[in-house]
């Protein structure tokens, strides 16, 4: 199987890294990959983003499957025209993708299938928003229509701050929310391979999203992550396979956008009962990093299966036993911060158990250097979380770079 791989980031690493170990994979390129996705694959100075070229590329070189890592090239339209070429693509058309692009598409669908979720409202002008909130009260939590990297939510304690944030929103032209009530409980990531009709689960993970230790300062795009989520037992799995994911499925499937390639369901879990929180339409990153260090079963297959219509009679197999991820990343990320630095010791941090995938780095005769905000994702297999937990730290400590910075509480809601 000739594969083609979007992204170049510690996701994509990571599943570069499962992908070689497929005995099925013939070649692999990875567009346009890393420096560390080099030892994997070959790597393609080709734009991600731009259909056309991706769809060229992918018919002239006779590749079997593309797979999608990040939202950008979704929504870009990138396998609606791979897809036109005749490739086989894992990751959801344009259309599909709104699940994750639009927040109010999200939510007119979930409500459309009965998938339980906030109850919301959606307002295109400040003023209304504000009689709104002032009258629903606090907590709530005030949402941008659209794709805003995990800078869009502002979870409102007091009509105070909601009404702050609706000011902030609205500064920007053309701005919309999503207005939801809060929704207490437990939150976790559960992974989804759909093939347009047909959807099989594929783990979970809980996350922190927060850069400091105890959930504490700015939003990231993810500082650390562990699978699977003890609070995503089988019976609320399935009760969230059954009663959101596949009613979705079929909703999308009956507007003529069904949904092929993973379905990402972020859910808050009370009294195990998920409700929905928001839908991301590929991998998560840096839960990705954890699942492929899990996933006993072939990806190639499984991803070739979503991405063909025929998942029918497939499942995913894992190893009895959990992982987690440290992401070190620059000082001063999510704000501005340096690139460039000599990161030393990740050959010494090499242990059968631990893997560290690259996020944002670069080589230079024979040195890695930091390229990025999210740097690395040291992550590591244990038997329970908190074996997982001791040996990524153990490897995070044998890592030499005094620009980066980490949490040292990964997995404290799991210990
Ligand atoms: N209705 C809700 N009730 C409680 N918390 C919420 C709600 N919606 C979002 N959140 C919190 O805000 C975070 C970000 O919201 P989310 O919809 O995932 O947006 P995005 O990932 O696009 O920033 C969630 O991970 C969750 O912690
Ligand atoms: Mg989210």
């Amino acid at each position: 199987m000739n594969i083609l791989l979007l992204g170049g980031g510690g996701r994509e690493h990571a599943l570069a890294w499962k992908l070689a170990q497929s005995p099925l994979l013939t070649r692999l390129w990875c567009a346009p990959g890393s420096a560390a996705m080099a030892a994997l694959g070959d790597c393609v100075p080709l734009d991600p983003c731009d259909p056309a070229a991706v769809a060229i590329f992918a018919r002239d070189r006779s590749v079997d499957l593309v797979v999608i890592g990040p939202e950008a090239p979704l929504a870009a339209g990138v396998a609606d025209a791979v897809e036109a070429a005749g490739v086989a693509v894992f990751g959801p058309s344009a259309a599909a993708a709104r699940l994750e692009t639009s927040k109010t598409f999200a939510k007119q669908i979930a409500d459309a299938c009965g998938a339980p979720t906030a109850r919301w409202a959606r307002f295109d002008a400040l003023a209304p928003a504000r009689a709104y909130v002032t009258a629903e009260g606090a907590p709530i939590v005030i949402k941008a229509d659209g794709l805003a990297a995990g800078k869009g939510v502002t979870v409102a304690e007091t009509v105070e701050q909601a009404l702050a944030a609706l000011d902030a929103q609205f500064d920007a032209p053309g701005a919309a929310v999503v207005i939801e009530a809060f929704m207490a409980g437990e939150e976790a990531s559960l992974f989804a391979l759909c093939d347009g009709t047909r959807a099989i689960a594929f783990g979970s993970a809980q996350d922190h999203k927060r850069a400091f230790d105890g959930d504490k300062g700015p939003n990231t795009g993810g500082m650390g992550a562990y699978a699977p989520a003890p609070v995503m037992t089988p019976e609320v799995e399935a009760r969230a396979m059954a009663g959101i994911v596949a009613p979705v499925l079929a909703e999308m499937a009956r507007r003529g956008a069904p949904y092929r390639g993973v379905l990402y369901a972020g859910l808050m879990i009370e009294n195990d009962a998920p409700r929905l929180v928001e839908f991301n339409a590929r991998f998560g990153d840096p839960e990705t990093q954890v699942l492929m260090l899990l996933l006993e079963s072939d990806l190639a297959p499984l991803l070739m299966a979503a991405a063909t219509g025929s998942l029918d009679g497939c499942a995913a197999r894992w190893r009895d036993a959990a992982a987690l991820t440290v992401v070190l990343a620059a000082k001063g990320y999510p704000g501005a911060h340096a690139r460039g630095e000599e990161i030393g010791g990740l050959t010494a941090a090499a242990d059968p158990d631990v893997v560290i995938f690259h996020a944002g780095t670069r080589a230079e005769e024979g040195r890695w250097l930091s390229n990025g905000g999210r740097v690395l994702n040291v992550s590591a297999r244990g038997a329970t979380v908190a074996e997982a937990r001791a040996r990524a730290y153990a490897a995070v400590d044998k890592i030499d770079w005094p620009g980066g910075f980490h949490r040292t509480d990964i997995a404290w809601r799991a210990l």
